[in-house]
């Protein structure tokens, strides 16, 4: 049974640099005129409550979005959802990254979502209303599925929570056939840096695999004593031009220490 649950950790460091990036991503897409499809395996509830009892137990937006929204400049498109979330759903609320693609779509782009856990589940629905189609599936085998979709141009989201250890070991595969059936499809595939580098042999394999891939990361202090986690990764296939330089600006923002390759 799945036990991860996103409201513990929205709108922390690894949020930031993340939706930031899809965000900036779904906003280049968005300037285009033609249409787009936007697809996600890993949904979550699509908004959060940064008031809520299980955010202020772990405190971790308050080092994230809370410390750092300043930051960027007001018209940033991560800003820009996370304005629009707010005036839609009130001060202390937080857009997941089904909420940022609806804010930045258009009418005429789609968006499918999945996303596994029934209680999410049952909120994503609720969130994104006639928006999106919105599936009680793996997704995995959903988008494997659907690739390539129409519209043709597009994002594929994929944002595990690693709780299923070999997703490690399976993710490049998935990418390989994912990118296989759809080669025009931009491909993000979030990861965390943990203290053991678990993400390191998968990373080495999808750039081997993807040789244009390009991986932006970021470094942090751990949130608390003793948790695992150092850093966050995205890794792009089809990265729109201008993203190197995009995720050097968000880290610089972060004030973290920035990686990129590719
Ligand atoms: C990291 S959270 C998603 C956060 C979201 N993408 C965001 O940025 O706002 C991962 C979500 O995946 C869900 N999940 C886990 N395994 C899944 C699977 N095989 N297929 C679909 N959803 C799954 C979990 O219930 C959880 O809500």
């Amino acid at each position: 049974m799945l036990s991860y649950q996103h409201l513990y950790h929205a709108g922390n460091l690894a949020d930031v640099h993340k939706h930031a990036l899809l965000a900036w991503v779904l906003d280049y897409m968005a300037n285009k005129d033609k249409p787009f499809s936007y697809l996600e395996t890993h949904a979550g509830r699509g908004l959060y409550r940064l008031d809520s009892l299980e955010a202020r137990r772990t405190g971790e937006a308050a080092a994230g979005i809370l410390a750092l929204e300043r930051s960027f400049a007001p018209d940033h498109p991560y800003i820009r959802a996370i304005d629009a979330t707010r005036a839609a759903h009130g001060s202390q609320c937080y857009p997941g990254s089904p909420l940022i693609a609806a804010h930045l779509l258009r009418m005429n782009d789609r968006i499918t979502l999945a996303e596994l856990h029934p209680q999410e589940h049952a909120a994503l629905i609720q969130v994104m209303r006639n928006r999106a189609r919105v599936e009680k599936r793996d997704g995995f085998a959903l988008m494997q599925a659907l690739c390539p979709p129409e519209p043709r141009r597009g994002v594929l989201m994929i944002d595990p929570s690693y709780e299923v250890k070999s997703d490690y070991q399976t993710l490049p595969k998935f990418v390989s056939t994912i990118h296989r059936k759809w080669n025009v499809g931009v491909i993000l595939l979030w990861y965390p840096i943990l203290n053991a580098a678990p993400h390191q042999a998968m990373v080495a394999q999808l750039l081997k695999d993807h040789p244009d891939a390009l991986v932006l990361e970021a470094r942090f202090p751990p949130i608390r004593d003793g948790h695992r986690m150092v850093g966050t990764g995205l890794l792009a296939i089809n990265a729109p031009w201008g993203m190197a330089e995009q995720g050097t600006l968000v880290t610089a923002l972060m004030g973290s220490d920035a990686r990129h390759s590719g």
